[in-house]
């Protein structure tokens, strides 16, 4: 009889983690099998507060029959190296953003996927929010026409304790980056996506400001797709208080601009802005990475589920996600910053 329910399994019990347990708990095609962390006590509390199983070592888990999926939520730079055991174990993957920290690794997972017949997805969770289908669905549809010009602008904010809490945060080889990859990604990857061209060209800037990290805190880059349109990002997590996440958009039939997953301008030809406003204010990450919305990562999460119980691709892709991390990694070579892992 075909399943209609898989059950997931998660590795890594830090914040994140916590968000696919809430979301999970919401979404009757996936169950949670259980969890692990190299730390074991994060374990035990994760699986008594939420009554499921610790399990006592990584092999453990990935070796346990009743375990469909395994979801990766631990530190970016050992993304493909647990995912490719969980893969060769014949388990189906969920990544956490970014991919990996590095090309080389995050092709490698999406080889090592395909060859076991497992399917992946990566978790770029914020292009499920409401507001960012309606943008989509317009542009796909050509409401603005040919894009110009588009924007991303995550001028954020971490405390010296956001860096301090953890060993490997601010370090190449965990996280991989900074602003962009850790914090920016999700807007860089809508901005990607919604352009809807490759990137041909960048010329850029990266810097590590104010924070003692090893990553960076603010980069700068301006891009010029394959279809002839620019762009730019800016990046950061030092500017204090920490703003709103930002979007604009700009096309031949006029502009749409989105703060924190919520649309704030809708200036497009023969078109009612008042349609298109979005009034409720999301959560963002501006200057609390626990302040973002869970339901995003519901909706992924479900999405996902669907998708695998049907026999088709899950969403976000292994090479949908590569786009952004790819772009991102030039930014950090043509702005002086190269990547040590
Ligand atoms: N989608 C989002 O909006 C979002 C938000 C935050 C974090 N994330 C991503 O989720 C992932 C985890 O982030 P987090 O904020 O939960 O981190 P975290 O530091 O809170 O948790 C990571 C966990 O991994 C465990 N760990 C560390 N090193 C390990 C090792 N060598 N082997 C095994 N386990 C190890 C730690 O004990 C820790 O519990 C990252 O990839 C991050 O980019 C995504």
């Amino acid at each position: 009889m075909a399943k209609d329910k898989l059950r997931v399994a998660i590795a890594g019990c830090g914040m994140i983690s916590e968000f696919h347990i809430r979301a999970i708990e919401q979404i009757p095609e996936l169950e949670v099998a259980g969890v692990w962390d190299i730390a074991a006590d994060l374990a035990k509390a994760l699986a008594e507060k939420w009554n499921v199983k610790a399990y006592g070592s990584y092999d453990e888990m990935i070796a346990d029959p009743q375990v469909d999926i395994v979801d990766i939520c631990l530190p970016a730079g050992i993304h493909a190296q647990y995912g490719c055991k969980a893969a060769e174990a014949g388990k189906h993957l969920i990544v956490e953003k970014p991919i990996d920290v590095t090309k080389e690794a995050g092709e490698q997972l999406i080889a090592v996927a395909n060859r076991a017949g497992v399917r992946l997805a990566v978790i770029l969770q914020t292009r499920f929010a409401p507001a960012i289908g309606k943008v989509k669905k317009a542009l796909d549809e050509g409401a603005l026409g040919r894009l110009l010009y588009g924007e991303a602008a995550i001028k954020w904010h971490r405390n010296e304790s956001y860096y301090t809490s953890k060993p490997w945060k601010g370090t190449w080889e965990f996280d991989g980056g900074g602003a962009l990859l850790v914090q920016g990604i999700h807007t860089i990857d809508l901005l990607l996506w919604f352009m809807g061209s490759k990137v041909k060209t960048i010329k850029s800037f990266a810097r590590t400001s104010l924070h003692p990290i090893e990553v960076e805190d603010l980069a700068a880059a301006v891009l010029e797709f394959e279809s002839g349109a620019l762009g730019y990002i800016v990046g950061s997590t030092a500017m204090k208080p920490g703003y709103p996440e930002r979007i604009e958009l700009y096309g031949e039939k006029g502009s749409v601009a989105l703060e924190a997953g919520r649309i704030v301008r809708w200036q497009v030809e023969g078109m009612n802005e008042e349609d298109y406003l979005d009034p409720t204010p999301r959560g963002s990450g501006s200057s609390d990475p626990g302040a973002i919305p869970v339901d995003n990562h519901t909706a992924q999460l479900q999405a996902i589920a669907r998708s695998i119980l049907a026999g088709e691709q899950p969403p976000v892709s292994g090479p949908e996600a590569m786009v952004s991390l790819n772009c991102i990694l030039d930014i950090y070579r043509l702005g002086g910053m190269e990547p040590k892992k």
